[in-house]
């Protein structure tokens, strides 16, 4: 016997069945696509489909018949009312799926019944409420690339939101890849041919799964069949407006994604109403790397939200507000006047004590209107979703309300922004029941006097009832049985049910249609008349109730940019209000921001740690100005430097995306990017040499920063051996204190002593250290950050700290000792620094401190508390080897 390979023989197709041959011709539209088949109550699925479904959903492969050449088809099949979970498992592991029905009514096809693809749901495009969650975007993204420059557009159907960037230059890719990372899209479409660049996945990280991408056609990207897209979409004459009339790639881009997702949903996207351009400069730009270093969105150690920023400052209370924070979080602002306009806001509401709360309790009650509008606008909506978009809309009087007295200019502008919309809130309560079914199918969605004929036919169907009722009674009474009933079923329609005991008092014209163990069922002419009523009534009813329902979803529809419109304003007011209470319950401070230089933090915190921490928070100041912009931080290991860093660049960030910030004073500058990088292992996830991946990253820096930059360095240097990592990290720290388009403000952290001598050599560098004492050779930290260099860095008493056997401490000990004889000269400088730093000793010592450098930076690697016994042994024995092959 023949067996199939699985992939639909297209030439047999011919001779298959009608059936069949209807498959392969739809399939032919989704080639990339799982194509969910419908027959009667099943979505089936064949050939490779069902090989690849029944293997990711668990399903039984079975062959439904032979097809022409004798082999079995491969197939499996899922009950069409369970397709959405089964959806959102194929999509989660990468797959699309095409959903084909039936589009005409079984009973009325000749021939074979009509089937369509309705939609093809993709990563993406998947809107159904158990796959998105609520506080996360869902963006498609299209990038689209010339020899020189590159576009880029990303939509969330799920929202309408759309936004696009058009890049030029060498580090355009760079860019694509910072978009890449702060948008973090589902799924990437590019145009044929011209895939993406292998590395640009490369910072993406390790939290969440990577993108699927979908290579398109190229005549998809085009400018102008794009551009004209675009305008009838948003219904222009030109795309001026939107800022994109000079960006042919970013409107390339845009008009790709827009195409797909029409070719996707089939249906309208009316909510997708514009698009906004935007331009890198109006960002405070925060590379991948940042982004994930900063712990911004994600926690480093364990992944999730908990323990990053976002959940820290996420005191929102809808899902369009946490959403929108995030992109705040992301992207914050450097136009000073923007700024200002939300630090203003944010401070009314956080003196305002009362009304804060009431402007809360109240959005309490305002369910996702983006989403709802989406799900609307596509046609998914249940009666459900209509009645929570006006109880949604009906609470926008009370906010309007609470906001009318408002001072700050950003809060009187969303007052007037938070369009109750009317119309649309009076039509849906005028033509849906306050409490509807979950499914149109359940009946009973729609209210009285909307339709006179769908009154007439309830009416209709509740006499035949009540008649039913009727005809039971005087049955009863007719033939002495009391425990007569009428019941229905799908198959029999109305009967009448008679126990066995009673079965000599059923009278002759009782017409027996089947016998159950202990009951006989009865119908009779009369019955079955009323029943005719009943359920013509019943059908009738479905079909006006759905006409009606339908008519209110155009309606609705038409109003959509406006609903749009509320949606927005109520986020920002929900992210404004969140931030007031933030900044109330954490003790935040209004910011004072300025375009000069000079930064001034008197008490500044990590607002992180603070609220996580069981220690109390010490509190830290910083100033720097053009006499003193780069420093030098050291201190003892677990001493706080690397909290220090994070928490300078917290404070700027959370200043510029409009939030009080953890600190008794703040005097800001407006800065234009952030750097951050940390020399230690966590990029080996990538398989890169730690070593490069830091230098590429410092290049990377020492390329795009500015004097309006802040830069913060965590013990760059440390991938290599110790004099190539402190000879780079001395330049590195000259270069940016000495070149004139550099100048940024810099904070350097590094276990490597010597550096601190840069500051008697170069204007502009000063030493700061974490404080910490020694005490009976136990370390206590007192993370105080003061001026001046430190004199140690009490590494061993910080691997005490981490448990290391005592015996193992004594010869670190020992060690230590030698090698600071030999490693300073005789006035005690490292001899490094010195002019005789390279002579003849420190050349032999190299060797031997390359391989205490390796144990000692194999020791700061290691998180005892994620290994098991064994695997500790093992280390400690190779450490300890590697010590002794020293002597
Ligand atoms: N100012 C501070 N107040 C309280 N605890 C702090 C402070 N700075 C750091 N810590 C705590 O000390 C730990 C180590 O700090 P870290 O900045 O990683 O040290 P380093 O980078 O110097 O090794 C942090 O996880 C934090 O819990
Ligand atoms: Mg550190």
């Amino acid at each position: 016997m023949a067996t199939s390979t699985g992939r639909a023989p297209q030439k047999t197709a011919k001779t298959a069945t009608p059936a069949m041959r209807q498959f392969h011709e739809i399939k032919a539209q989704a080639e990339d696509a799982i194509l969910f088949f419908r027959m009667g109550d099943f979505y089936e699925m064949f050939y490779d489909d069902a090989l690849k479904a029944s293997r990711a959903l668990e399903l039984t492969l079975t062959s439904r018949q032979k097809d022409p050449s004798g082999a079995a088809i491969p197939m499996c099949g899922i009950p069409y009312h369970a397709a959405d979970t089964y959806v959102g498992r194929l999509i989660r592991r990468g797959f699309k799926v095409a959903i084909c029905d039936q589009v005409e009514d079984a009973k009325e096809a000749k021939g074979v019944v009509r089937r369509e693809i309705v939609r093809i749901v993709t990563p993406s495009t998947y809107l159904h409420q158990g796959y998105l969650e609520a506080k996360e975007p869902s963006y498609l993204m299209a990038v689209s690339s010339t020899k020189s420059a590159a576009g880029a557009a990303l939509v969330d159907l799920s929202t309408g939101d759309f936004v696009a960037f058009e890049f030029e230059g060498d580090d355009r890719w760079q860019k694509i890849a910072e978009t890449l990372s702060t948008y973090r899209p589902r799924e990437i479409l590019y145009p044929e041919g011209k895939s993406l660049p292998d590395d640009i996945f490369a910072q993406w990280g390790p939290e969440g799964d990577a993108p699927i991408t979908t290579e398109r056609d190229n005549w998809r990207f085009e400018h102008e069949a794009s551009r004209s897209l675009l305008l009838r979409q948003f219904a222009t004459q030109s795309l001026e407006g939107f800022g994109l009339e000079s960006k042919p790639l970013a409107v390339g881009a845009a008009g790709a994604a827009l195409q797909y997702l029409q070719e996707t949903q089939r249906g309208e996207l009316t909510h997708i109403s514009g698009i906004r351009c935007l331009e890198e400069a109006d960002y405070l730009i925060l590379d991948p790397v940042t982004q994930r270093n900063l712990e911004l969105t994600h926690s480093l150690s364990e992944g999730g939200r908990s323990g990053s920023l976002i959940d820290v400052l996420d005191h929102t209370t809808t899902s369009m507000g946490a959403r929108t924070l995030k992109s705040w979080l992301t992207r914050p602002l450097v136009d000073i006047e923007a700024i200002g306009r939300r630090l203003d806001a944010v401070e009314e509401l956080a003196f305002d004590v009362i009304q804060r709360a009431k402007i809360r309790d109240t959005l309490k009650d305002v369910l996702d209107l983006e989403r709802l509008l989406a799900r609307v606008t596509l046609g998914s909506a249940g009666p459900r979703d209509f009645v929570g978009l006006q109880t949604s809309l009906s609470k926008m009087p009370a906010l309007r309300g609470l906001t009318a007295e408002a001072n700050a200019v950003l809060l009187r502008e969303l007052n007037e922004a938070l369009d109750p919309v009317e119309e649309v809130r009076d039509d849906i309560e005028r033509t849906l029941v306050s409490e509807p079914p979950i499914g149109l199918k359940d009946g009973g969605a729609i209210r009285e006097h909307v339709s006179e004929e769908l009154d007439e036919l309830r009416r209709l169907r509740s006499e035949g009832k009540s008649t039913l009722t009727e005809i039971e009674k005087r049955e009863r009474a007719r033939t002495g049985i009391t425990s007569l009933k009428i019941r229905f079923n799908k198959v029999f329609g109305y009967y009448l049910e008679v126990t066995k005991s009673k079965l000599d008092a059923v009278p002759d014209d009782y017409i027996r249609k089947q016998t159950l163990v202990g009951a006989e069922r009865y119908i009779t002419p009369e019955l079955k008349e009323y029943e005719e009523k009943i359920l013509g009534a019943e059908d009738r009813i479905q079909v006006i109730e759905r006409e009606l329902f339908e008519a209110l979803n155009q309606r609705v529809r038409s109003h959509a940019p406006r609903i749009r419109a509320t949606a927005r304003a109520v986020a920002v007011l929900d992210v404004l209000a969140g931030l007031a209470e933030v900044a109330t319950t954490a003790n935040l401070t209004k910011p004072r921001l300025h375009n000069g230089f000079e930064i001034d933090v008197k008490d500044g915190r990590h607002p992180v740690i603070e609220a996580t921490s069981q220690e109390p928070f010490v509190p830290n100041d910083i100033a720097l100005d053009e006499n003193r912009y780069v420093v030098i931080l050291t201190g003892p290991n677990m001493g706080g430097k690397s909290t220090y860093l994070r928490q300078t660049a917290l404070i700027v960030l959370m200043a510029q995306m409009g939030s009080f910030v953890p600190a008794a004073e703040a005097k800001l500058p407006i800065v234009d990017r952030i750097f951050t990088r940390v020399g230690a292992s966590d990029n080996l996830f990538r398989g890169r040499s730690t070593f490069m991946v830091e230098m590429q990253e410092t290049a990377h820096i020492l390329h795009h920063a500015t004097p309006k930059s802040l830069i913060l360095l965590d013990e760059i240097g440390r991938g290599t051996a110790t004099y190539d990592g402190l000879s780079l990290a001395w330049s590195v720290v000259e270069h940016i204190a000495t070149e004139a388009k550099l100048k940024s403000k810099t904070i350097f952290a590094t276990h490597y002593h010597e550096l601190t001598d840069l500051a008697a050599e170069l204007p502009g560098v000063v030493n700061f250290h974490v404080s910490a004492r020694e005490w009976q050779d136990e370390i206590v930290f007192l993370r105080k950050v003061l001026e001046g260099g430190s004199d140690r860095s009490y590494g061993i008493q910080v691997a005490r700290l981490a448990g290391l056997p005592p015996s193992l401490i004594r010869r670190a000990q020992e060690i230590l000792l030698n090698l600071e004889k030999t490693e300073f000269d005789l006035e005690g400088r490292p001899r490094v620094t010195g002019e005789s730093s390279l002579g003849s000793g420190a050349r032999q010592m190299s060797l031997f401190a390359d391989a205490e450098d390796r144990v000692v930076s194999e020791l700061r690697r290691v998180e005892p508390e994620t290994m098991t016994p064994l695997e500790a042994l093992q280390l400690l024995t190779e450490l300890k080897e590697q010590l002794d092959a020293m002597e």
